[in-house]
């Protein structure tokens, strides 16, 4: 695929030299108010920006709690208008107008699909507007394939559905669920990059670098991991382990070692309460 220099630029953005990516999503606001350890997202990201190749938030967060001196590329959210006490998840729009993003500079765009749900169609043809948008000034959008009530996040078929249409309709980038079963049809079928979001927070650390390790090795190009690293106990630790996997091609088991020395050299550094 051809891609103006603009486009080219925005993706080489987002996506580094070694074809790897990890993106930093502090956008749950946007539905979910202000949840746990993102009440104030601008301290929530501090320590974790070296770590990450971009952050994915919405405009009002961008505005109060980046810094416009920063070159880390923005993935701007812009679809939403539902909340967990509205009625129906599914029902967003697109909440931003293309100039804004312009001013901000963003390097991509990001929108929720609803596929399978009572709003199917309405996301699908926002997702189709946002990329003639986005195409006339050069500004990828990641589509992100969210699930209804009562749909299977885990289940390949729905997951590979989901992306291929999205891809279809435009997207540059997907983001999607990781599955234990099939995973790598979901990226084959998938004729642009797939990233892998974590959804709420795993038992254990372990849990998600083994899921993440799995799904890089079935093709993904990185994640967009929010609740898995700023909810855990030792986010700091989480992404220098993460970012072993994906930018270093490690393995699980390095990764758990570069998780547990990087913990203790965070006790170490932590003030101590007798
Ligand atoms: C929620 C999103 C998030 O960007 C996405 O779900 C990734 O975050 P998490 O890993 O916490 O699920 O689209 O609005």
């Amino acid at each position: 695929m051809t891609m103006d220099w603009g486009m080219a630029n925005r993706m080489a953005q987002l996506i580094r030299p070694d074809g790897r990516c990890i993106f930093m999503p502090i956008d749950h606001g946007y539905f979910l108010g202000p949840t746990h350890n993102l009440e104030e997202p601008g301290k929530t990201i501090e320590p974790l920006f070296p770590y990450a190749d971009a952050v994915f938030a919405t405009r009002g967060v961008v505005r109060s709690c980046l810094d416009p001196a920063s070159a880390k590329p923005i993935i701007l959210r812009v679809s939403g208008g539902t909340s967990t006490v509205g009625a129906d998840l599914a029902n967003e729009g697109i909440t931003t107008a293309i100039e804004d993003a312009l001013r901000l500079n963003v390097a991509a765009l990001g929108i929720s699909l609803f596929i399978g749900t009572e709003y199917e169609r309405q996301s699908l043809l926002n997702l189709g507007k946002l990329v003639d948008a986005g195409e006339k000034y050069g500004i990828p959008v990641m589509a992100v394939t969210a699930v209804g009530k009562e749909l299977d996040k885990r289940d390949s078929r729905y997951l590979a559905l989901a992306c291929r249409i999205a891809a279809e309709l435009g997207a540059r980038v997907v983001k999607t669920y990781w599955c234990d079963d099939g995973f790598d049809k979901v990226v084959a079928g998938c004729p642009v990059p797939v990233v892998m979001a974590g959804g709420p927070q795993a038992d254990t650390e372990l849990e998600v670098l083994e899921f993440v390790h799995d799904g890089i090795q079935n093709g993904a190009i990185g994640i967009n991991l929010g609740r898995n690293v700023w909810q855990s106990e030792h986010p700091v630790p989480m992404m220098r382990a993460l970012d072993h996997i994906i930018h270093g091609n490690g393995s699980v088991q390095e990764a758990q070692e570069v998780f547990e020395t990087a913990k203790a050299g965070d006790a170490m550094l932590s003030p101590v309460s007798v």
